[in-house]
């Protein structure tokens, strides 16, 4: 009779410390958030681009968009000599509109696979804006191959330089130039005065990035969710 306790004492203990690692939730490991700079800099050749980024504050607003967005980002990354083969003084001329106009212009703001491109309706909208014409950018794909089109430049995609489930940034070998910076601009109706213009360039801006991050908030909660039902779900089991 003592033994058979004994060796139900023993069971009992040896199950609830087999499944006490079990019942702790394993603590998520808290890896830094995704930083763009560090995946640019670890890649290597992408100094420009990185200086860009940074001047820009783009850097950060990819690394908070990421953060809070479900859909994730597609990020075409020129490399230094794709920058070096612009036309001298190029990038200098622009102003810091244009610069930022120019790194919007490079991200989707989704996460497309290399074999996903061919499913994308052109032209594709970037964080730049929906301009059909003067921020068009034209993406085909076939199989591995993705041609790349903005009117003025024409590239391909060069390469994977990084990719998680959020995130994939592609190598490009040319600097994707939108026709915006080239067509003059159609003369306003009426000549509007400067502070106004000003004001609709802002707020032009401002929209951008706004709406990933209204469906990130939402899939934010979504997400929430998930985690409290997996939760409860587990707290029942057990
Ligand atoms: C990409 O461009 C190359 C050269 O112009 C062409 O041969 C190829 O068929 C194109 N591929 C796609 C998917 O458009
Ligand atoms: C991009 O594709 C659209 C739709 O096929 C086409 O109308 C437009 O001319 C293309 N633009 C460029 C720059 O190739
Ligand atoms: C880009 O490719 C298209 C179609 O292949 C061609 O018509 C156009 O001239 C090219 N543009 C540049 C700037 O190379």
């Amino acid at each position: 009779m003592k033994l058979i306790s004994l060796v139900l004492l023993a069971l009992f203990l040896s199950t609830s410390s087999a499944q006490s690692p079990a019942a702790a939730p394993a603590p998520t490991p808290s890896s830094p958030p995704t930083d763009i700079i560090r995946i640019l800099n670890k890649a290597g050749g992408f100094t420009t681009l990185i200086r860009l980024l940074k001047t820009t504050q783009v850097a950060n607003q990819i690394n908070s968009q990421l953060l809070t967005s479900s859909g994730g980002i597609t990020f075409f990354a020129p490399t230094d000599n794709a920058f070096s083969s612009l036309k001298p003084g190029f990038l200098n001329s622009l102003n810091d509109q244009q610069k930022n106009e120019l790194v919007q212009f490079h991200i989707l703001p989704t996460l497309v696979s290399l074999s996903n491109f061919d499913t994308l309706s052109n032209p594709v909208r970037t964080q730049a804006g929906a301009d059909p014409d003067r921020l068009a950018l034209n993406v085909t794909g076939s199989g591995n191959q993705v041609n790349m089109t903005t009117g003025v430049v024409n590239t391909t995609v060069g390469g994977t330089v990084y990719t998680d489930s959020q995130l994939a940034v592609y190598q490009v070998d040319k600097v994707l130039l939108p026709r915006d910076f080239f067509e003059a601009k159609t003369p306003a109706p009426a000549p509007a005065p400067a502070s106004a213009k000003t004001k609709a360039s802002k707020k032009k801006a401002a929209e951008g990035p706004a709406s990933p991050a209204d469906d990130s908030a939402a899939m934010s909660v979504k997400q929430m969710w998930g985690a409290i039902v997996g939760a409860t779900v587990v707290g029942l089991w057990l």
